[in-house]
């Protein structure tokens, strides 16, 4: 689809329900109005919105992030960039070039939302390829709008009712939680837990989208446990369809930006011990509550 402002931006479909590339953008370059308009008017409609062989810095990063939102550092503090801990990195290579365990295994395996356990949770995700494995090492999407949608009715309609507490690795079905927090970390309040609506309304789509994810969601608020997890379990296997996932295979060069507000992702593994899979990340954050219905 070429874009009507006639900047020769286009975009052209990844998977049947989720995942775009977008053509004709060059991030090395400072981002004019045109071509930012143009980049939320595609992300808007995919909410996975791929742009490969850029040649990107550090900054060119902060500059994409800084236009949408306010930069939060991540919560895992061995993995921020030293230079601009706004950014942080995933990666399976630690500083010595020996392999991190954690990041070739663990990071991120299980089906999640980036950061629902904020109070002000993130809004938009951004990774761009460093170095990427020959095979294996796919992030995988689904779309949580297709989620609401296939809904069965009477599920849907209870889901529009209700609410979920979410804590940082705390999910009822996640297997491998992220690293301890730091003391300053859990003193400060922001790592507390949150409350949010388990149906959201984007404030740009329009468009209606479950807000649970298996690492981060603890439960439904105000319902037997075992009903929470059967309601969630409910959720999750329609959320979970092959047919509403994209799955991305990294090249170098690429930058991913998906938005936590219709989505919900997991690191697909696979990626061989002597292959580095590294990526520079930023998140944009906003205060989710204001935008939910
Ligand atoms: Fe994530």
């Amino acid at each position: 689809m070429t874009l009507a402002d006639g900047s020769g931006i286009r975009t052209t479909k990844l998977g049947p329900m989720l995942g775009a590339e977008l053509h004709g953008v060059d991030l090395s370059r400072p981002i004019d109005a045109a071509t930012m308009d143009a980049i939320r008017a595609a992300f808007r409609d995919n909410p996975v919105l791929v742009m490969r062989g850029q040649d990107m810095t550090p900054s060119n990063l902060i500059a994409i992030g800084d236009t949408l939102g306010f930069i939060e550092p991540h919560s895992i503090l061995q993995y921020r960039h030293p230079a601009h801990p706004q950014l942080s990195y995933v990666t399976n290579v630690k500083p010595d070039g020996t392999i991190d365990e954690y990041g070739q295994n663990k990071r991120a395996i299980d089906w999640h939302i980036d950061g629902t356990f904020k109070t002000r949770p993130d809004c938009i995700t951004f990774l761009y390829s460093i170095a990427a494995p020959s095979v294996g090492g796919a992030t995988q999407f689904a779309s949580m709008y297709a989620a609401y949608d296939a809904l069965p009715p009477d599920l849907k309609a209870r889901a529009e009712t209700l609410s979920c507490f979410h804590m940082r690795g705390e999910g009822w079905k996640c297997t491998a939680p992220p690293p301890p927090l730091t003391d300053a970390q859990k003193a400060s309040g922001e790592f507390d837990g949150s409350v949010h609506p388990l149906v959201i309304v984007h404030p740009d789509s329009g468009r209606r989208s479950i807000y649970a994810s298996p690492t981060h969601t603890s439960h439904v608020v105000g319902v037997e446990r075992a009903e929470s997890d059967a309601i969630l379990d409910a959720i999750y296997e329609v959320a979970t369809r092959p047919e509403f996932q994209y799955h991305h295979h990294w090249k170098v060069g690429d930058l991913v930006m998906w938005d936590q507000r219709a989505t919900m992702h997991r690191a697909g593994g696979g990626t061989p011990r002597d292959q580095k899979r590294v990526m520079l990340r930023a998140m944009v954050v906003s205060n989710l509550r204001a935008d939910a219905a």
